[in-house]
């Protein structure tokens, strides 16, 4: 019953077992009928049971909504007879449904039954069970190095498994342009790829010389949109403005600050760091990227999961150089009656937290979007540390915590120097699991605007799935019981209990093909030797 992340409350009823075999039955109760697709798919094609729909009242499992329980909070009964997973909503039904599969051991991971058939049962008990927090996330940044849609409905299936119920989807940004937009052909055309990689650390003097890209059509954002929702995953795309753009203005040069440099000699970036290459604060690129937006609020529709209202905007990293030099930037924060270009930023940010309200939806950007004032309705993701978020609480906002000091999981794992392209703060699997959320400064009303946790992943140094599962695993692990369980305050944390349930973690993970970080150290074919990185000891990073 090593089950991660911990539940609330498990009884242990009596030394019995439930047994799964070709006899049960699944009972599937009204709004149950995805839950019951996914076992029949997960479980189902790891046992080889067919799960047929039934009703047998010696051998089945019954799946059902009970109001009464909290929206994700699910009882899970097993009594030598039934199995009965009852949620609060679906969602709920869903979890329980995660918890099941981990009771019935690693090889319920797998995709196919091994050899000779097992039997397959999960103990007599009856578990209690519902998230600490509403928001429990994951970004990925498929710009820097694009994911390919596989891998990206891998890890939506990685996160339920982990309890996770928000993917932050890093969709542009100055190294490329990956979600097809029909009205302007250029994003993915010139935007989507570029011709060569820095390799490592941007010190580092090392090129990957090919090709490097990728997009995901229409279709494929709706496939991906609808796998997240049947899993009860809100998709959470971002779009970033008016810095991180490069790869944009290179498709469409008048989105650049053309009284500054000749952006028609831009290209997409190749290498790492802060861009100085921003958008132009003109009226062209405000309609453009309302048509973005357009397409954008049409593909992530706002019913799809509990947070599918939300639209990031970035915000982030927005450096004013070309803006002061600009007689145009200038131009326009004269007509506006501005003070400065950090307030040109924010009505940049402004026109669009109104223009999606406008629209029932709720801008979310990075910290800095908190600087020149926030509509109503919009919600901040507090990344340079805990201070915009409880700046933002303070002022009324949702917040979403994810300091890049805890939960940046690009940074390293271990301080050995065995570490692949290290980068930043050593953070380890039990630094993960001493993570607080909630800053203790915040009165109780304003802790409650703190909806939940995310973990970043950004992938400068990952170029392709296994860095990624590197860099997230184990730790994801940790940061999903800091997300769901109610645990104590981080000094008082069973880190050793936890380790001794990842024991049995590291089996699903196994089963499940993830190439998490052993806790011995990498193994031979994770190490990057002789590739710059950029280790930091204490002052905050600027990857
Ligand atoms: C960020 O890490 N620039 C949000």
């Amino acid at each position: 019953m090593e089950l991660i992340p911990a539940p609330r409350r498990i009884f242990p009823n009596s030394p019995g077992r439930d047994v799964l075999d070709e006899e049960t039955q699944l009972e599937t109760g009204p709004g149950t009928e995805g839950v019951a697709r996914w076992l029949r798919a997960t479980v189902g094609a790891a046992t080889g049971l067919p799960l047929r729909e039934g009703d047998n009242a010696d051998n089945r499992i019954v799946l059902s909504i009970d109001p009464e329980l909290p929206p994700e909070g699910y009882r899970l009964v097993a009594d030598g007879q039934a199995m009965r997973i009852q949620g609060g909503g679906a969602a709920g039904v869903f979890w329980g449904a995660q918890t099941f599969r981990q009771l019935l051991g690693p090889d319920a991971f797998r995709r196919a039954p091994l050899r000779p058939r097992r039997e397959w049962d999960v103990p007599v008990l009856s578990v209690e069970d519902s998230p600490r927090f509403r928001w429990r996330g994951l970004m990925l940044d498929v710009a820097r190095h694009f994911m390919p849609k596989e891998g990206v409905l891998r890890y939506l299936d990685l996160m339920a498994a982990h309890k996770l119920n928000v993917f932050h989807f890093h969709l542009t940004d100055d190294q490329g342009w990956r979600i097809e937009i029909e009205r302007y052909p250029r994003l993915t055309e010139v935007g989507a790829w570029r011709a060569r990689t820095k390799f490592g650390h941007r010190a580092s003097p090392l090129w990957d010389e090919k090709p490097h890209g990728g997009f995901y059509t229409q279709d494929d954002i709706r496939e991906i949109v609808a796998y997240a929702a049947e899993r009860h995953i809100s998709v959470v795309p971002e779009i970033d403005v008016p810095g991180h753009s490069q790869a944009a203005i290179a498709a469409y040069p008048e989105l650049g600050n053309t009284d500054v440099i000749d952006t028609t000699r831009l290209s997409v970036w190749d290498t790492w760091g802060i861009n100085p290459n921003v958008l132009a604060p003109t009226d062209n690129t405000l309609r453009f990227y309302e048509g973005v937006f357009e397409e954008v609020l049409e593909l992530f529709p706002a019913d799809a999961g509990a947070f599918s209202a939300f639209i990031h905007v970035g915000g982030d990293e927005c450096p004013k150089d070309q803006w002061r030099e600009s007689a145009a930037a200038q131009a326009r924060i004269k007509e506006l009656g501005l003070a400065d270009e950090d307030e040109l930023q924010s009505w940049f940010i402004r026109h669009f937290d109104k223009w999606l309200s406008a629209r029932g939806r709720r801008l979310i950007g990075w910290d800095e979007i908190l600087e020149g004032g926030l509509a109503e309705g919009a919600a901040v993701s507090s990344w340079r540390g805990y201070a915009g978020g409880i700046a933002a609480a303070r002022a009324g906002h949702d917040v979403v915590m994810c300091p890049e000091q805890r939960v940046y999981f690009d940074h390293r794992q271990d301080g050995g120097p065995d570490e692949p392209v290290p980068i930043g703060y050593v953070r380890t699997l039990e630094d993960v699991y001493r993570f607080e959320p909630v800053p203790a400064e915040l009165t109780p009303e304003e802790a409650g605007r703190v909806l939940g946790t995310q973990a970043n992943l950004w992938t400068e140094v990952m170029e392709d799935s296994a860095r990624v599962d590197y860099q997230a695993f184990p730790r994801l692990a940790a940061f999903a019981e800091i997300a769901w369980s109610g645990l104590p305050a981080p000094a008082e944390r069973d880190f050793a209990g936890f380790e001794r349930r990842m024991a049995a973690h590291y089996r699903r993970l196994d089963a499940l093909g993830v190439g998490y970080r052993p806790p011995e150290g990498p193994r031979p074919w994770q190490r990057r030797p002789g590739v710059l990185g950029r280790p930091i000891d204490g002052v905050p990073p600027n990857r």
